[in-house]
């Protein structure tokens, strides 16, 4: 292998999306076959003995791609010369937690990481925030880092964005494969907004093709918006294969381009367009193409789909005035 290994830094490595992430991020699905990787694995002190059995078996699998692993409990350390960040590790809500205590916790992980990745990580970092809240803890971790451009700076969305690929394919007896343009917009919550609107199932138009609204509307939004819990629910924890498995999408659409005729769906920096506030990240439908992703311009807003992204994005201005108010941001 003649090429420079790329440097990936996962946070909350010895967590479970850690573990369903690192064999695929090693294996070459998150970059490419021909891209080596070098793993910077981040932890907090007393789960770093954890981490590093996750790195004995990643040694155990003999990944011809993978060109090493750092393991840290210094985020100077762990995003040093970082191309590549996913920020995994956030702090859980807990019984008894108010929000205001939820945002505060994570101002205090993602504050210092966005420091250092601000201070150390390479000139082309690109980093996609996974914990949650996802969107303002990439707010906080982005808005500590001014060096960086903030369009390097994404939420993860692409879970929910599967999540209504399943489910629209399940109502109409078509697979994934003949949906497109299936979108969400806001916030990764139950706020969020499921598009099928601009959706299209073999080259018709998603909402036309459902045919029922009531649908549409009562089953399809919220059962998409509402399947975290969902799984919490059945499983006794929250996602962590499928939430691993939305974080290689991301992260591989990103560098290699999305295909021809189609978007997906990432949180990113608005840049005021459809009304979404400058400067918070949301989730909107996007291309890439040159290693950036861009905002799809110029959809048409029904009211339907203009009072759900209003819903979603009026929540993400709340929450970014909550971290401004704890001075976080
Ligand atoms: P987990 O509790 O199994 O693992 C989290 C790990 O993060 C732990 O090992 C913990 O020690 C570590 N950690 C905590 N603080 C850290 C810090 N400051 N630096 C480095 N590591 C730190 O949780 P999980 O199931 O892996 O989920 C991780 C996060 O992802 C949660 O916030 C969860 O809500 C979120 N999530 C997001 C989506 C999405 O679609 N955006 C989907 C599923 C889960
Ligand atoms: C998910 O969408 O599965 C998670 O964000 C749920 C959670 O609260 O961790």
């Amino acid at each position: 292998m003649t090429r420079t290994p790329v440097n990936v830094t996962v946070t909350g490595a010895a967590g479970q999306i850690g573990y369903a992430l690192l064999f695929r991020i090693a294996s070459g699905q998150l970059l490419g076959q021909d891209t080596p990787v070098r793993l910077k694995l981040l932890e907090i002190t007393p789960a770093l003995k954890a981490a590093e059995g996750t790195a004995m078996e990643l040694d155990d699998c003999a990944f011809p791609l993978l060109s090493g692993i750092d393991i840290t409990d210094d985020p100077n350390v762990a995003f040093d010369g970082a191309n590549i960040a996913l920020l995994v590790g956030a702090r859980p809500r807990t019984k008894g937690m108010e929000r205001g205590d939820l945002l505060e916790a994570n101002g205090g992980i993602f504050k210092p990481q966005g420091e250092a990745i601000n201070a150390h990580a390479a000139d082309d970092i690109r980093v996609l925030v996974v914990g949650n809240p996802a969107n303002t803890n990439a707010l906080i971790a982005q808005s500590h880092a001014p060096d960086v451009p903030a369009e390097r700076f994404t939420a993860m969305t692409r879970l929910d964005q599967n999540r209504a690929y399943s489910q629209l394919a399940k109502k109409l007896g078509v697979t994934v494969n003949d949906i497109k343009k299936l979108a969400i917009w806001g916030n990764h919550s139950a706020t969020q907004y499921p598009d099928l609107f601009h959706a299209e199932v073999n080259g018709k138009n998603a909402a036309e093709a459902v045919s029922d609204q009531a649908w549409l509307a009562d089953t399809f939004i919220p059962t998409v918006a509402k399947r975290g819990a969902a799984i919490i629910e059945a499983r006794g924890a929250s996602s962590a294969a499928s939430a691993a498995n939305a974080a290689i999408d991301h992260v591989y659409d990103w560098v290699n381009g999305t295909a021809e005729g189609d978007w997906v769906s990432a949180g990113v920096v608005s840049d005021g367009s459809y009304g979404v506030p400058d400067g918070i990240i949301s989730s909107f439908p996007v291309t890439s193409s040159g290693g950036n992703y861009e905002i799809v311009k110029g959809l048409d807003l029904d009211e339907f789909s203009r009072a759900k992204i209003d819903a979603s994005v009026a929540e993400l201005v709340e929450e970014r005035d909550a971290v401004k108010s704890l001075g976080l941001i």
